[in-house]
């Protein structure tokens, strides 16, 4: 038996190097074996020195992407299993691509549980405050189903990216300082804080989003798997709240329907838009709308959003403008258009003579939409099913502030406005006549931004602010 040392359990480019090493010297994978740590020895018939790589050869980029995630699985032959496809990948070069394979369903399997880890931590991790040093830091404690806190990290940074928190593991802690992410040893569970007053305040937030007549147990158990509960503060409710939910189910049956807000009633149903009752609720004022949101599960883009983004301006607003859906600014801030779209929409309207103070300010999607790309998350496009979830969002507001003129900035406002897609460049600049007010079109400010040319973009600018004239002409 040849056997190679690896520096930790997620040690993968050691791992890499000694596979190198034993495909070179043609170690069959039964006469391979991989071990962790120094060790005592004695288990295996033949050590092989594993200081430097052995000769490099192409493998399939499938298989590097699953060996990355297979490796932080908890099984023990995990590394065995990645040598014999690597082994056979020689011999066999489409091996990847036959998923009926025992040994690629069974590592595409593994992956797919690390995966699923990864993802039960970002929703999981709850922080407790702590203070070090007079300043605050926040301390999660958290046991993942498999070695996925290198991996995870990364998301919590962009996500909490102005805090300095620790994430504690049995198996290695990850540290944030605001600017760079550190790891360090494994943990224990007293080294984080055992309770904070935050605490309480998420435990009412819990409480009052459990619906009693929704209640699928299995289901809940599988989203939320048992073995988390011991860390997630809210779930000390759970076996009260589930105690009680046949009780309060019953209890809400025989009460009388509640009267949805009149008001915000008839104009949805003038709009069309009767399927915003779905699920009884309707916010009646801006307040409960904004709070709500952060509940919504409507379309995936709440996961890695740090909060949705509702608009802001007057009640009584007679201008609403729509955007796109919040940047990498406004999802910190939990604001509308503060960022660099935000600074040219603010200029153009000084310089129309409209005061932004007077205009509810919204977006079409509500949750920042992006993808990680180094340390920043880059703006993407939301799907058509994202802006026709959100539509129900964007009509509770127009059904509440009930603007007179509605401008929209951009395409994807304009969809979720109207309500079918539209060639902006074509229906620019005429009013278009909607149930319940006047729409006018026009692009999206951050265009304005991405025109290199400085005399075609203050063209570009000039339109604009031309458009939002006819804006203040019909108010
Ligand atoms: N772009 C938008 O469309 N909306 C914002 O809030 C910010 C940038």
């Amino acid at each position: 038996m040849q056997v190679a040392t690896l520096a930790n359990e997620t040690d993968f480019d050691g791992w890499r190097q000694a596979a190198r090493r034993f495909r070179a010297a043609g170690v069959r994978p039964e006469a391979a074996s991989f071990r962790v740590g120094a060790g005592e020895g004695g288990l295996f018939d033949d050590v092989a020195p594993v200081g430097e790589a052995g000769p490099q050869f192409p493998v399939p980029r499938a298989f590097v992407e699953l060996a990355e995630n297979v490796i932080l699985h908890r099984s023990a032959d995990r590394f065995d299993l990645l040598y014999r496809l690597l082994w056979r990948l020689e011999r066999e070069p489409d091996l990847m691509r036959v998923v009926s394979d025992r040994d690629v369903a069974d590592a595409m399997e593994r992956a797919k549980n690390v995966n699923r880890a990864s993802h039960k931590m970002k929703a999981f991790v709850r922080f407790r405050l702590a203070e070090a040093e007079g300043e605050e830091h926040w301390i999660s404690w958290f046991e993942p189903a498999h070695r996925v806190v290198e991996k995870t990290a990364p998301f919590f940074a962009r996500r909490f990216s102005t805090m300095r928190w620790s994430i504690l593991t049995p198996d290695g802690s990850a540290f944030w300082d605001t600017e760079r992410l550190t790891f360090g040893p494994a943990a224990t569970r007293d080294m984080a804080p055992a309770e904070d007053e935050i605490e309480d305040f998420w435990k009412t937030y819990y409480a009052s989003t459990f619906n009693p007549a929704r209640l699928k147990t299995k289901t809940m158990q599988g989203e939320m798997p048992k073995r988390y509960w011991a860390n997630l503060p809210e779930a000390a409710l759970i076996p009260e709240l589930v105690a009680a939910a046949n009780g309060r189910a019953a209890a809400m049956v025989a009460a009388p329907a509640p009267e949805p807000n009149p008001r915000l009633a008839k104009t949805l149903s003038r709009m069309g838009r009767d399927h915003a009752f779905e699920e009884g609720f309707v916010p009646s004022s801006l307040e409960e709308l904004g709070h709500a949101v952060q509940a919504c599960r409507r379309c995936p883009l709440w996961r890695d959003a740090t909060q949705g983004v509702c608009g802001q301006g007057p009640k009584a607003a007679k201008l609403m403008i729509v955007g796109e859906q919040p940047g990498d600014q406004e999802d910190l801030a939990g604001q509308p258009f503060v960022g660099p779209a935000g600074q040219v929409l603010d200029a153009a309207l000084s310089e129309t003579g409209i005061d932004r103070d007077d205009v509810f300010v919204t977006n079409a999607v509500k949750h920042f939409k992006h993808e990680p790309r180094g340390k920043r998350r880059i703006h993407r496009t939301p799907a058509a099913s994202e802006i026709s979830a959100c539509r129900w969002w964007l009509n509770a507001e127009r059904a509440l502030v009930k603007p007179k003129v509605i401008l929209t900035l951009g395409s994807t406002a304009a969809l979720g406005v109207l309500g079918r897609k539209v060639a902006v460049t074509q229906e620019r600049g005429q009013p278009l006549a909607l149930p319940d007010a006047t729409a006018l079109l026009t692009v999206h400010p951050s265009y304005l931004l991405r025109i290199p040319d400085r005399e075609a973009a203050e063209t570009e600018r000039e339109r604009f602010v031309a458009d939002l004239k006819a804006v203040h002409r019909l108010l």
